[in-house]
């Protein structure tokens, strides 16, 4: 059972809990002997471990594997931040635990997106898309949906985080249908955007504690070709589901990216896909950018460089004083 939580940690205390394995690997100190460094987490954090005791770490640098939930009994101590010198380990079976207290969660209540997600789907009149909604948006899927990820790393990346960001396009594309919605089609707009993504359910190892790439995931063409292949079957299973309206949904889920060295394997060519691809960018870039001041520990006011954005950041609140230049 979990009862100590890496946020909660501090140094002096005696841990014995359990927590999720990220990382593992042996080393060797000044004077040869082995050690194990262990990359530890929960849904609360991450921390640092080290096993000293050359047995035990050769033993589990064999019986333990990333991945693996085990309850750790070492304690707490501060060495270039919090770190835990562990005194035993001891696998646990998978099956008895909740997988989601070990790994990254977003913050918000799955439940009341979930609510929302139905409510704005909801509003699609066209029988045809509905039938598609519905078909697609089972009862199970949904609750494989409000668990999974958005990514490994870049944006989202945590369980509900695709839950969280298929709503926030969703949110997007409704303030864009209030501002300009005389240009789109409202039904395709909002059905494009509710399944835009809904490949990562494949594309990632959902069950998994760091959310690495399946096999399908990376042989397949990753979330947009497998996304396209999730609606094709359903729409073929519709009767008599328009055959025009089938291409446009299948190009809104091969362009959402935008563009082609971006993962599109089309650029948007219709208003309704030039949407989705804004109302996708914006999600994923603020929720990054985001990250990235969370991720900053100095005090400084520009961030690292940061490659996926491909800039820094700066924080005005950390700003010193200095004179404008005009
Ligand atoms: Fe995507
Ligand atoms: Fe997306």
């Amino acid at each position: 059972m979990k009862t100590q939580w890496v946020k909660n940690l501090q140094p002096g205390l005696q841990v014995a809990s359990n927590f999720g394995i990220y990382d593992l690997g042996l080393a060797k100190n000044k004077n040869g002997a082995k050690y194990l460094k262990v990359t530890l987490g929960d849904r609360t954090g991450m921390i640092e471990a080290r096993v000293w005791d050359p047995a035990l770490a050769e033993s589990l640098s064999r019986g333990i594997s990333p991945g693996d939930v085990a309850i750790i009994g070492g304690t707490v101590v501060e060495f270039n931040g919090l770190q835990i010198n562990v005194e035993t380990c001891t696998k646990t079976d998978r099956a008895q635990v909740d997988i989601d207290d070990y790994r990254r969660c977003c913050e918000q209540d799955t439940g009341v997106m979930l609510a929302r997600f139905k409510a704005i789907t909801g509003q699609v009149g066209d029988p045809f898309l509905q039938a598609l909604l519905s078909s697609s948006f089972t009862p199970e899927l949904r609750q494989q949906f409000r668990r999974a990820t958005a990514a490994r790393v870049i944006h989202h990346a945590c369980c509900g985080g695709l839950l969280q960001h298929t709503l926030e396009v969703l949110e997007y594309c409704m303030k864009i249908l209030e501002i300009q919605g005389a240009l789109l089609s409202p039904d395709v707009l909002l059905t494009g955007a509710a399944l835009h993504d809904i490949g990562k359910l494949w594309e990632y190892d959902q069950e998994g504690l760091d959310f690495q790439r399946t096999d399908a995931g990376r042989l397949l063409g990753g979330h947009v070709i497998l996304g396209r292949d999730f609606i094709r079957q359903r729409m073929a299973a519709i009767t008599g589901f328009p055959g025009p309206l089938a291409l446009h949904l299948e190009h809104l889920i091969l362009s959402h990216h935008g563009q082609r060295d971006w993962g599109a394997v089309e650029e948007p060519h219709t208003l309704e896909a030039i949407a989705l691809h804004q109302a996708d960018l914006l999600s994923a870039r603020l929720n990054q950018a985001a990250g990235v001041l969370r991720s900053q520990t100095s005090s400084s006011s520009w961030t690292q460089y940061d490659h996926h954005l491909g800039c820094s950041l700066y924080v005005p609140d950390r700003a010193a004083e200095e004179a404008p230049p005009w």
